[in-house]
């Protein structure tokens, strides 16, 4: 029977996900390190019972995630955000195993609270002002960045209280990159790794990627562990979690035609569904398409939003398109969910998972109260 799907959609498939899983377990058995999902970038909550079962735990940015992961996971977050007004940073308090500062001000300001709580871990995000990532919007290490205290400011020993340190500067990054970045923090920062009980390396490590060695992240990480033998090293990807583990389905809803182009007019957003898509910016796959006029028909998708450039061009197909045909973008579950906006009250995708059965079931549909609820 063929598998019913309403449209628009997102659609984790629950056999690429358990592989993306199985294999940060490997890791994180294999390197001995923590590895934890970060809610920022791979928030399907449906699956945190199942994440639980895979990986160590889960970071937070907010008292949102660290709630979200509270009462979905049964666990206390890994937080961290580049600052805590009062009034959130007295729940994060009460849901958090760790929390990390972006400022020794900031760290000043709680330390009175923290030391009222030994059991939260507190560390300090440092900013190595090392990174190899080339998308500015993306990279936390730019001249100025205001992600992480610069090495200048370190202290030389760890102020009282801080139990441990964490960077993050890669974003879809290999093994070798970690290397290189190590060996930056090795170099300025091993006094302080003496004394820290932990060490957390961020995220963008792409470990699920099918090109990505892990094996030599395996060895990197022991390596780096037999020289740090005291301190506990945690890993928080969010798109490796989520990576090639689902699509959106989208309907075309008209065809138009203009300066010689044609537009396949869809019942998604770039700008409010995909929104990578324009950030990074990069074209994403849909199933069966070519690059124009690789097929005998090429298209410009067309958003359903009002901004003019809410479309992504070009793509061909080996049919023509019309009104109802259905297109599948690929690799839409990580940082697509967390970050859709309901911009010009565009109908959200509905969420829904394919099981290991290939049974496909609808996990929520979002309509007009989330819409008029978010508004006033
Ligand atoms: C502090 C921190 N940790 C983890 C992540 C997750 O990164 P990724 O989804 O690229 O693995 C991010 C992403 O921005 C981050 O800022």
């Amino acid at each position: 029977m063929p598998i019913i799907i309403p449209s628009p959609c997102f659609v984790i498939e629950e056999s690429k996900f358990l592989d993306n899983l199985r294999l940060l377990k490997k890791v994180r058995e294999e390197a001995g390190v923590d590895i934890l999902v970060a809610l920022k970038g791979m928030s399907f909550w449906h699956y945190f019972p199942l994440m639980k079962q895979y990986l160590s735990g889960a970071c937070a940015s907010s008292v949102n995630e660290a709630r979200l992961i509270f009462e979905e996971m049964g666990i206390k977050s890994h937080t961290y955000a580049p600052a805590y007004s009062e009034a959130d940073f007295e729940q994060l308090i009460a849901m958090s195993q760790t929390i990390s500062f972006n400022s020794l001000n900031q760290w000043g300001k709680y330390a009175p609270q923290m030391l009222q709580h030994p059991e939260i871990h507190a560390g300090l995000r440092i900013n190595p002002g090392y990174s190899e990532i080339e998308t500015d919007i993306y990279n936390p290490a730019v001249p100025g960045s205001r992600l992480g205290i610069p090495l200048e400011q370190m202290p030389k020993t760890l102020p009282e209280g801080i139990t441990g340190l964490h960077f993050h500067v890669m974003c879809e990054q290999d093994s070798f990159v970690l290397e290189r970045v190590l060996k930056v923090v090795d170099a300025e920062l091993s006094h302080l790794l003496q004394q820290a009980q932990w060490l957390n390396m961020g995220g963008g490590h792409h470990i699920t990627r099918a090109d990505y060695d892990v094996k030599h992240l395996i060895a990197l990480l022991k390596d780096f562990r037999s020289r740090y033998p005291h301190l506990k090293i945690i890993l928080e990807p969010g798109e490796a979690v989520g990576w090639q583990t689902g699509f959106l389905l989208a309907t075309v809803l008209d065809v138009v035609e203009s300066g010689g182009i044609r537009t396949a007019i869809l019942d998604v957003s770039f700008s409010a569904h995909m929104p990578d898509t324009l950030e990074m910016p990069y074209k994403p796959t849909i199933r069966g398409a070519g690059e124009p006029n690789e097929f005998a028909f090429t298209y410009r998708m067309g958003g359903s939003t009002c901004l003019a450039g809410d479309f992504m061009g070009d793509y061909s197909f080996q049919n023509e398109l019309k009104a109802g045909d259905h297109l599948i973008f690929e690799d839409m579950i990580h940082y697509t969910m967390v970050k859709t906006t309901l911009f010009n009250g565009v109908r959200h995708p509905h969420i829904g998972k394919i099981d290991t059965t290939g049974h496909f079931t609808l996990l929520r549909s979002v309509g007009y109260e989330e819409y008029k609820n978010r508004l006033s």
